[in-house]
């Protein structure tokens, strides 16, 4: 019998007094060995109170990525979250979710960790990565399906990450073409899919989508160069939120959203990234690949997710990589 069983009757009874008898019968632990778990559980930051005559109580749980605590808030996991690997402190779940995908990892596989030291973003640019404060999270995914149509996967993840902030925060982030969140015109987080083919095949090896979002952070804990273009939930909602029922949301919504791209239900997802989207409608400048830059309009997103934009000269084009700024956000002004 573990210290994760007796933590797992208590939450059951979370707020009601279980009887040190009781628990003994449930679990058929001596005296000893339920004070045991008490102190253990208290140093990793559980609320216990302990009362003669009435026994154990389950007071308040840490804020903590553990798979106990975000278990807790995903008692029936689907396909995605079946398997999932909890780190104190990682390089990159992206590259950690990419090694097990090798060495064989179930479908659904999660990554998280509470600290990054080498944390990735798109356009290899660092993802800052405190302890404490964010989630980053990546799934590991083998959809059976032509690559050629998981091309759209960051921009539905967008959608399944708003989803899950909505649920558990009571507000809706933006999205910026194609994978960044946006709160009141900061970064509130970042999408890094990743997928790898066989070379003979072209067959889909694994696809990792790695989710970044910055959730406790103050101004403090954010580098100069970011203090004014990122935010966090906690500094919009001016409270805290629970970043392993986030967490939790986070792979439900990944779960929902799998099945959708298998199925190829993804209208909804469409229309929620069209409304979503801050890019539409906006004077955006294009930052291809290249280094060559371009001002255009912003008009629309097509059934590719890819954004169409009317050039200077008056063409219409369709972006499908690069990176665009809009005016008006991250400083991006002139
Ligand atoms: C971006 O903003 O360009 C994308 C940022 C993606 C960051 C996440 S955090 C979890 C996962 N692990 C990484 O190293 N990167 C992604």
């Amino acid at each position: 019998m573990s210290k994760e069983t007796f933590l797992s009757l208590l939450r059951q009874h979370t707020g009601e007094y279980l009887s040190g008898e009781s628990v003994s019968e449930t679990l058929g632990l001596s005296r000893a060995a339920i004070w045991k778990y008490v102190e253990a559980l208290r140093g990793e930051g559980y609320e216990i109170e302990a009362r003669r005559g009435l026994g154990y109580r389950l007071l308040g749980t840490p804020d903590a990525l553990t798979e106990a605590e975000i278990r807790g808030f995903l008692p029936r996991p689907g396909r995605v979250g079946q398997a999932l690997h909890c780190f104190s402190q990682v390089n990159s779940t992206n590259t950690y979710a990419k090694k097990i995908a090798l060495e064989g990892a179930v479908d659904g596989s999660v990554v998280i960790a509470d600290e990054q030291t080498a944390g990735c973003g798109r356009m290899e640019r660092p993802f800052h990565s405190p302890a404490g404060k964010g989630i980053y999270l990546s799934a590991l995914l083998r959809p059976q399906l032509p690559p050629i149509e998981l091309l759209p996967v960051t921009a539905l993840s967008a959608v399944a990450v708003c989803n899950a902030v909505e649920q558990v925060c009571g507000l809706r982030p933006q999205i910026k073409w194609t994978n960044d969140l946006i709160l009141g015109k900061r970064k509130l987080g970042g999408i890094l899919t990743e997928m790898a083919l066989e070379g003979e095949s072209a067959r889909l090896q694994y696809l990792v989508i790695g989710i970044g979002l910055n959730v406790l952070e103050q101004p403090e804990d954010f580098p100069p160069d970011l203090r004014e273009v990122a935010t966090s939930l906690s500094q919009a909602l001016g409270r805290a939120v629970s970043r392993p029922k986030l967490a939790a949301a986070e792979i439900r919504e990944l779960d929902r959203l799998y099945t959708a791209l298998e199925n190829g239900e993804l209208e909804p997802y469409r229309q929620a990234y069209r409304r979503d989207c801050v890019t539409l409608g906006k004077e955006v400048q294009i930052l291809r690949r290249d280094g060559s830059r371009e001002q255009v309009t912003a008009l629309d997103i097509d059934e590719q997710f890819g954004l169409v934009v009317r050039t200077a000269a008056g063409q219409l084009d369709t972006i499908r990589s690069g990176e665009v700024s809009v005016r008006g956000m991250y400083g991006y002004i002139e």
